[in-house]
């Protein structure tokens, strides 16, 4: 005979995700939720934050019981297009299937190409001395995504420095209307304007996947206004997000110079050191679904219609997943477990570019860097949905012979 026990009640927590502290530390107060339980309602905001990586898996899966039609805190801004991420099957599958054939092997192959190179004449052109002292997010992440990914997007290069506003505005955008939404959608203001610009046909296309898109829109199989939404989401989704997965790498290895004498030593470990920095330190804190109808989780009862958060930061770190999650070890043996990219159907439809891009800086950096170090302690942004940092002050000490 097998026995089982009804349902819980989701147990309840006053934790507030978006204080000034927590966004100052959501790996250290997250993680003080997914300890507390794999699900909590949050009673501030009424919504439910799925916090453990097998009820993350479970749900990110079930896009049945839970559709991505409203997600917690998704209300429509101008800065976040719906398309895609609030759609469910039969529409999410269509355009889906529209947006990878941007993405074709041949397409990313070419683009590969141009990353390596790209990053090739950045790092060389930063090591002109034996030590470097420079700030990672500026003078790396920011200035390779905006060449490469605006270049491959088909951006026009005036007024390519707004985007950081555009896209910081994004990833608080998906969130409460509190103090800091209304400042970042302020100072994203003038950039929304700069992208509304070029996602039309007109500008944006001219090169790149705008173009492809535009095409798709002329052979009939993309309405026009879907066409300018999709554009906008690459914008919106591809900058800040691929800046992240690059800093935090040069974050990670120069807390941990161990890991990048152990990469150095053996560069085929260099795929699994790009899983292991996006599980450690991840762009993307949390997204959303609802739950269709009433839902068990992990013997929790999750009422039908509750917004849910998906806390795939919280997940990186779950020790009942990962041994000593809070370790930084390119070696781990399950290094793509990880849910950074989300799981399921929505998963990110960028995940190969972010990681070409991230390869191709650490590839350069393998070339030119012998070691790297902190000068000073990084500065966290403050950012709702998005995690990583404004400045990361670091050393490199060069490689080559001066
Ligand atoms: C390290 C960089 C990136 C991270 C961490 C990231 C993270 C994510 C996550 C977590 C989702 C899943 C949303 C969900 O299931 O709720 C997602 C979806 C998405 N991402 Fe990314 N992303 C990154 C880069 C990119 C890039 C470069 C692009 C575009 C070129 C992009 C475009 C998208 C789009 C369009 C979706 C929606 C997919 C869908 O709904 O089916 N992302 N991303």
């Amino acid at each position: 005979m097998t026995t089982s026990n009804p349902p819980s009640a989701v147990p309840v927590s006053d934790y507030d995700p978006f204080t000034t502290e927590a966004l100052a530390d959501p790996i250290r107060y997250d993680g003080e939720l997914r300890e507390y339980a794999s699900v909590v309602h949050l009673a501030k905001y009424d919504v439910y934050a799925v916090t453990r990586q097998s009820e993350l898996r479970r749900v990110g899966r079930d896009r049945k019981k839970f559709s991505s039609k409203s997600r917690a805190f998704a209300d429509p801004s101008p800065f976040k297009p719906p398309l895609m991420l609030m759609q469910d099957p039969p529409e999410h599958t269509a355009i889906k299937k529209l947006a990878l054939e941007l993405f074709s092997k041949e397409s990313l192959r070419t683009l590969d190409a141009t990353f390596h190179d790209e990053a090739e004449r950045l790092v060389s052109g930063v090591m002109t001395e034996d030590s470097v002292e420079l700030d990672a997010v500026a003078s790396i992440g920011t200035a390779f995504i905006t060449k490469v990914f605006l270049d491959a997007l088909g951006a026009p290069e005036e007024g390519r420095e707004l985007l950081k506003h555009f896209a910081d505005a994004a990833l608080n955008s998906t969130a409460p209307k509190n103090d800091l939404y209304f400042r970042k959608h302020a100072i994203g203001a003038p950039a929304l304007e700069w992208v509304e610009r070029n996602t039309q046909r007109e500008t944006a296309g001219r090169r790149g996947w705008g173009k492809q898109v535009y095409t798709m829109v002329d052979e009939g199989r993309l309405s026009e206004e879907d066409g300018q939404q999709l554009v906008k989401l690459i914008f919106a989704a591809g900058f800040d997000t691929t800046i992240g997965s690059i800093v935090n790498s040069i974050r990670a290895f120069a807390d941990n110079p161990d890991q990048w004498a152990l990469l150095k030593a053996n560069p085929a470990l260099l795929d699994d050191a790009i899983e292991e920095v996006l599980r450690y330190y991840p762009p993307v804190r949390y997204t959303g679904r609802v739950a269709a109808v009433e839902s068990e989780v992990d013997g929790f009862l999750v009422p039908e219609g509750a917004p849910v958060m998906m806390m795939w930061l919280s997940g990186g770190r779950d020790p009942s997943f990962w041994e000593n999650p809070d370790v930084f070890d390119i070696r781990r043996e399950n290094v793509a477990g990880h849910m950074t990219f989300g799981v399921g159907i929505h998963s990110c439809l960028g995940q190969h570019i972010a990681r070409m891009e991230t390869r191709a800086v650490l590839t350069a950096m393998l070339a030119h860097v012998e070691t790297l170090e902190p000068t000073a302690p990084p500065e966290v942004a403050d950012n709702m949905q998005g995690f990583g940092f404004t400045k990361v002050p670091v050393r490199f000490f060069s490689a080559d012979k001066h």
